[in-house]
C-alpha cells in the first residue's frame, strides 16, 4: 500500500504548472465517441480516474490510443456493446456520462447504477429525468440503468438541482436529438462549458453554457475534432492553498484566473496577497492568517472541491471561522483526522467550526477521499514533524505527478510503500 511521508513546516516557493481539468476529461472522452471520426484530445491529466475512462472506453469497443502522456485518440466507430462494465463505475462515477453519449449517438445505453460514495448519497435522478424528457425509457433493471429511445426528440427540461453531472449527460444525448432542447436551472461550472465548447467543435449546436440556461439544437451527426481540455481549476487552488497554509509564494501557471476567482477572493479575505496574470496567479501568504466564513455553492459560488483544502488553512489562522458545505452531505470526514494533528475543528450538521490553533504537529491519517486526501498533504505540509498518510489511491485519483509537483516548490515529500522506506526518508530529511 502506498503512503505519503512529509516532514513539515518549509514554506512552499516556486512555480508549478497545472494540467488539465480532470472533471471536464471525464466528460469530455465519453462525448468523443459520439462520433465515427477520429477525436483527438490534448492536455489530458494522467490522473487514475482519466485511465479508469479510458479502459471503460475501449471496454465498450471504441478504438483508444494514448498518443503520449496529455494526448489521446479516440475512435467510437469500433464500438461493440452498449453496456459499461460494473467494474468502472465501481472506480469511478463518471463513468455515467457513458449514458447520455452513448443513448444520443445509439439510442440505447446500459450503465450500472452508481453507488454512494465517500462524500454521501449521490442520487442521479435528474440525469434520468432529463433522458426521459428526450424521448428515453428509462429503466432500473439488475442494478443497471437501461435507457432506450425509439426515438429522441428536444424538450424543454427544468432542473430541480442545479447538477454538474446531469446538465452535461443531458448536454450530450439533446445534441443529437431531433428538435430543440432547453435547459433551464443549468450548472454553470466552467467545465459544462469546456464540454460544450468540445460538442461544438464536434458539430454540435449548443448556445448558452456558463449560463443557467443552454439551448441545444439537436444536429444529426458529430464530426471528427481537436480539442485541449481546460486547465484544473482544484488542482490550481489546492496548490495556492498549500502556499497560504505554509506561508509561502506559489505562482501556478497555466490557469484560466476567472475560473479561480471563488478561491482567490477566500485567499485575499485570509490575509494572503494575490496577483493575476493572463494565465497564471501568485499567492503569497503573510505572516499572519486571519479567519473567514465559507460556504460551498454550485459555480460561481465556492466549489465543494475546494472546501477541504480551505478549512485546513483555517486551522491555522487567527480567531473561529466557520465552513459550510452545502452540496455534500459527508464532506467533513477529514475533521478527525486534523484533530489528530492538532486542529480544533468541531463538526456540527453541515459546518465545521475551526478555532484557529497556532501550529498543527505531524501524525499518521487516513486519506478519507480524494480532495480530503490533497488537504491533508496540506496540513502534513505545514505541520511540525513528520505525517504519513495511508490510502493515498484516493489523491492519485485527481492530482498528477502530486508529490514531484510539491517537491519542485521545496516541499520534503515522498510516496514510500514500506516502514523500511519511511526510515529512510526520516534520516535523509533529519
Ligand atoms: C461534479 C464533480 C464533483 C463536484 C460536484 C459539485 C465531476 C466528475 N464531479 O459531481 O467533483 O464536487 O460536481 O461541483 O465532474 N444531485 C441530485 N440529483 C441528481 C444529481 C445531483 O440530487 O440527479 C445533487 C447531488 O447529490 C449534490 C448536488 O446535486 O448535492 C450537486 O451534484 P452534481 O453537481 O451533480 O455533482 P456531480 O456532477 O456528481
Amino acid at each position: 500500500m502506498e503512503q505519503y511521508v512529509i516532514k513539515g513546516g518549509i514554506p512552499l516557493v516556486g512555480e508549478v504548472e497545472i494540467g488539465g481539468a480532470k472533471n471536464a476529461a471525464l466528460a469530455i472522452l465519453s462525448a468523443a465517441i459520439m462520433t465515427d471520426e477520429t477525436v483527438i484530445i490534448d492536455n489530458l491529466p494522467d490522473v487514475r480516474d482519466i485511465n479508469v475512462m479510458l479502459d471503460a472506453i475501449a471496454g465498450i469497443g471504441a478504438m483508444v490510443e494514448r498518443v503520449n502522456k496529455s494526448t489521446v485518440k479516440i475512435n467510437g466507430s469500433t464500438i461493440s456493446d452498449l453496456s459499461v462494465d460494473y467494474e468502472y463505475i465501481k472506480k469511478i462515477r463518471a463513468s455515467y456520462y457513458l449514458l447520455g453519449a452513448l443513448l444520443g449517438k445509439y439510442k440505447h445505453a446500459e450503465v450500472p447504477l452508481p453507488g454512494g460514495c465517500n462524500i454521501g448519497s449521490r442520487p442521479i435522478d435528474q440525469h434520468l429525468k432529463g433522458f426521459r424528457a428526450l424521448g428515453a425509457s428509462v429503466n432500473i433493471i439488475h442494478g443497471a440503468i437501461v435507457a432506450r429511445a425509439e426515438n429522441l426528440r428536444g424538450n424543454h427540461i427544468f432542473l430541480d438541482v442545479v447538477s454538474v453531472g446531469a446538465t452535461i449527460n443531458i448536454m450530450m444525448t439533446a445534441s443529437l436529438a431531433p428538435g430543440r432542447t432547453i435547459i433551464e436551472n443549468a450548472a454553470r461550472e466552467p467545465h459544462v462549458v469546456d464540454v460544450a465548447n468540445f460538442l461544438n467543435s464536434m458539430g454540435a449546436n449548443i448556445k448558452g453554457a456558463g449560463t443557467d440556461v443552454i439551448r441545444i439544437k439537436g444536429v444529426e451527426r458529430l464530426h471528427r475534432t481537436e480539442y485541449s481540455i481546460i486547465p484544473d481549476q482544484i488542482e490550481a487552488g489546492t496548490f495556492l492553498f498549500a502556499a497560504a497554509a505554509t506561508r509561502g509564494d506559489v505562482t501556478v501557471k497555466n490557469v484560466i484566473p476567472k475560473h479561480l476567482e471563488a478561491t482567490t477572493a477566500k485567499l485575499e479575505e485570509i490575509g494572503c496577497d494575490v496577483e493575476e496574470y493572463d494565465d497564471a496567479v501568485r499567492v503569497r501568504a503573510g505572516r499572519k492568517l486571519h479567519r473567514t466564513h465559507v460556504k460551498t455553492l454550485p459555480y460561481p459560488g465556492y466549489p465543494t472541491d475546494m472546501q477541504p483544502q480551505i478549512a485546513v488553512t483555517l486551522t491555522l489562522a487567527e480567531g473561529t471561522s466557520i465552513v459550510t458545505e452545502s452540496i455534500f452531505e459527508n464532506r467533513f470526514k477529514y475533521a478527525d483526522e486534523l484533530s489528530r494533528m492538532g486542529a480544533s475543528i468541531k463538526v456540527e450538521g453541515n459546518s465545521a467550526i475551526i478555532d484557529g490553533v497556532k501550529k498543527l504537529t505531524g501524525a499518521r491519517v487516513c486519506a478519507p477521499d480524494l480532495r480530503a486526501g490533497a488537504a491533508l498533504v496540506i496540513a502534513g505540509l505545514s505541520a511540525e514533524g513528520f505525517t504519513i498518510i495511508d490510502d493515498i489511491m484516493y489523491i492519485q485519483r485527481g492530482y498528477e505527478n502530486f508529490e514531484e509537483k510539491l517537491r519542485s516548490l521545496g516541499a520534503e515529500i515522498e510516496k514510500v510503500s514500506s516502514e523500511k522506506e519511511i526510515q529512510k526518508f526520516k534520516l535523509r530529511v533529519g
